[in-house]
């Protein structure tokens, strides 16, 4: 379920890095980049899913846990590196905790903002999984 992705770093210790990535990684076009800043260490948020959109995550600075559920399994991933993203697809419950204040989570997602597109309500994304929702074979979503 977590597809993480190596993002490559150009530089040295002494200068620092600049780390990029492209079309070809992401795999949708962005249609909206956000990010979530000065957060108290032990926030949590998230704690929805997406009907169609889809996102890349990545943490350029601090320590983020991501909590993946497809609602039948949950892993963790943790963000504590400039050089890692994460691809979240549509049809996953996350939850984020912040492991440290003032870490950064960058978003580039494949749509612009529609609160229509988010499932708020666990037990309503359960249906959801239950009734085949995201199922490519009778969904066209
Ligand atoms: P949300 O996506 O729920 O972020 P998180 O899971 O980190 O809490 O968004 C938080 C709030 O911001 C919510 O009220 C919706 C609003 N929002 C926008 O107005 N524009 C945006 O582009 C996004 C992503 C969220």
């Amino acid at each position: 379920m977590a597809e993480q992705i190596s993002i490559p770093q150009i530089g040295a210790s002494d200068i620092g890095y600049l780390s990029f990535f492209q079309d070809i990684e992401i795999g949708f076009p962005i249609k909206r980049i956000y990010y979530t800043y000065e957060a108290p260490k032990g926030t949590k948020r998230g704690f929805h899913a997406h009907k169609k959109l889809q996102q890349l995550v990545w943490c350029p600075y601090g320590d983020i846990t991501i909590i993946l559920d497809n609602g039948t399994s949950r892993e963790n991933v943790r963000l504590d590196s400039p050089s890692s993203a994460l691809f979240i697809r549509q049809g996953i419950w996350r939850e984020m905790i912040w492991n440290r204040k003032n870490s950064v989570l960058c978003v580039a997602a494949s749509d612009h903002y529609d609160e229509e597109d988010y499932i708020r309500d666990y037990d309503v994304f359960i249906k959801l999984v239950d009734e085949g929702f995201w199922n490519y074979e009778r969904n066209t979503i």
